[in-house]
């Protein structure tokens, strides 16, 4: 049984204070940082870029867990792998040769993530499962924090669960979109070991980023 990880997206965190936030978080116990990457193309929304990327890494040990929503993404890889990413996730409608792009995360020695959109099918990706370390299941359709959870998300992790056993594989299963002190628990026992949480780590409790993280952790 994988050791439940908590990974905080930054997206619902201070962005005038992103370098201090992002040290709370350490403090707080978080196991990574999750930062959302958006180009208001994939989704209707805008965020940060490589450069806020390398500027942060500097304020944090935790590892980077950086989800791309952009498209195209192949041509950017490198540029998220030279500002400090750790984990790249990609989605497999963002770019034209889903193979290639895995490579071509691997071949900059990082930790290649797959993620699947709430009506994506686990079809999509079934053949590159050896290749990838994380599958991200969006329990939200992915552009903004602060959105309601999408329960029927919980038997595609299942499905998942139930294939990674049959290949005997390792990857980790992430689950990021409207996670709360109500639904970590059937998340985990649906098959995740790793939880996204903007909103409820960053507001819930008066924003105790340490109790809320330990909250999550508990379930
Ligand atoms: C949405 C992002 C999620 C989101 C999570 O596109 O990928 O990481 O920020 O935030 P909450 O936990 O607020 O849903
Ligand atoms: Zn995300």
């Amino acid at each position: 049984m994988k050791k439940i990880q908590i990974s905080p997206s930054i997206l619902s965190a201070d962005f005038s204070q992103l370098g201090n936030e992002i040290k709370k978080l350490e403090d707080a116990g978080a196991d990574m940082i999750h930062v959302d990457v958006m180009d208001g193309h994939f989704v209707p929304n805008l965020t940060i870029g490589p450069p806020v990327i390398k500027a942060l890494k500097k304020h944090s040990s935790l590892i980077f867990d950086v989800h791309l929503m952009i498209s195209p993404v192949h041509k950017y890889i490198k540029a998220y792998s030279d500002a400090g990413a750790d984990i790249i996730t990609i989605h497999p409608e963002a770019t034209n040769d889903l193979s290639s792009s895995i490579f071509e995360i691997k071949k900059l020695d990082k930790k290649v993530g797959v993620s699947l959109n709430p009506k994506t099918k686990i079809d999509t990706i079934i053949d590159h499962l050896k290749e990838i370390d994380l599958v991200l299941i969006m329990s939200v359709n992915p552009g903004f924090g602060g959105q309601e959870f999408m329960p029927e998300v919980l038997d595609k992790i299942k499905d998942l669960k139930k294939i990674q056993k049959k290949q005997e594989l390792d990857f980790d299963i992430e689950i990021d979109g409207g996670i709360n002190f109500d639904n970590a628990k059937s998340a985990i026992e649906a098959g995740a070991n790793i939880l996204v949480s903007g909103t409820t780590i960053f507001k819930k409790n008066n924003g105790d980023i340490k109790r809320n993280i330990e909250l999550l952790k508990s379930k």
